[in-house]
């Protein structure tokens, strides 16, 4: 059993220093530029996808084949894993099938730290449960850099769930390190104020107009309607004090961009026409995250261990 994980393997943003963050950031703006050659033809990445995806499972499906590696889907159902199969001897079948890496989504938080602890092989976490979502953080900060110079000193909103967002968490973390200002924005069910010790540099506000005034980005983050069951909160309350709209995000800068991770939901944290605003990038975030995805998996794939 290898005592620490791969090297390459990328579990969360918090543990990363800021040069290796801008290291995968910069790999993917030369990929982006210039398409790179298939460097790793010879390599096998299983994707193991416990929860549902669109997004991160395509767009790593994508960066993996444009390198040119072969790659294998992996889903809780169609898979022994449906047959009670666990985390680790999943781990050991793909690596004794040829996976040279491995990319997990799953709804326990840690399951990709369990998993590298166990697997001799890099280990990417796709997101795990309430804790983080780095390839999305790194795709955020990517997209945020198309449109700003720098992320320091950036003033950045982020509203709605923090508590269940694993994307918040991860964003907050990359931000922070960045020397971004970020203030977390929703109800107190939402987001606890305890948020504050996150990262330096973070503040909790309740006031929808407070977080956006003056921002540079404004980050809506899904409503998980299934999370709400058990909280003293409406959706029509929700709605009708931290929707975004587009009389709210004229608060903002003039050139401010708004971001959402997707899958957005029309007409609960943002209105369609936000959505589809031209100062909304959401369909580029998208995009970018295949070239930030090739950065992750040139930097699992490279390294020799
Ligand atoms: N943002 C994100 O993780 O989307 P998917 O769930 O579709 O991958």
């Amino acid at each position: 059993m290898p005592a620490r994980p791969a090297p390459g393997s990328l579990l969360g943003i918090e543990p990363l220093d800021i040069q290796d963050i801008n290291g995968m950031l910069d790999a993917a703006y030369r990929m982006q530029k210039r398409r790179p050659r298939p460097l790793f033809k010879e390599k096998r990445v299983a994707l193991l996808f416990y929860e549902s995806s669109t997004r991160t499972r395509v767009s790593f499906e994508y960066a993996a084949k444009i390198l040119g590696a072969t790659t294998t889907l992996v889903s809780a159902t169609a898979s022994s894993i449906e047959k009670g199969e666990s985390l680790i001897d999943t781990g050991y079948t793909l690596t004794a099938l040829g996976a040279q890496a491995i990319i997990i989504r799953h709804p326990s938080s840690g399951a990709p730290h369990l998993l590298s602890r166990y697997v001799d092989v890099p280990v990417i976490n796709a997101g795990d449960g309430l804790h983080e979502h780095p390839s999305q953080a790194l795709l955020d900060a990517y997209t945020i850099l198309r449109h700003k110079k720098s992320l320091k000193g950036l003033r950045v909103a982020l509203i709605g769930d923090i508590f269940h967002s694993r994307v918040a968490r991860s964003d907050v973390h990359l931000l922070s390190k960045a020397g971004a200002l970020v203030t977390l924005c929703g109800p107190d069910a939402l987001v606890p104020e305890v948020a504050t010790t996150l990262a330096k540099g973070v503040a909790v506000t309740r006031d929808l107009k407070e977080a956006i005034t003056g921002a540079d980005v404004v980050i809506a983050l899904r409503i998980q309607k299934e999370r709400l069951a058990g909280l003293q909160l409406s959706l029509d309350d929700y709605i009708s004090r931290y929707q975004l709209t587009a009389e709210r995000v004229r608060w903002a800068k003039k050139d401010a961009i708004v971001m959402h991770p997707g899958p957005i939901i029309r007409g609960l944290e943002l209105t369609a026409d936000v959505a589809d605003a031209e100062r909304t990038v959401i369909v580029e975030q998208v995009k970018n995250g295949v070239a930030v995805r090739m950065a992750i998996l040139a930097r699992a794939l490279g390294v020799k261990h």
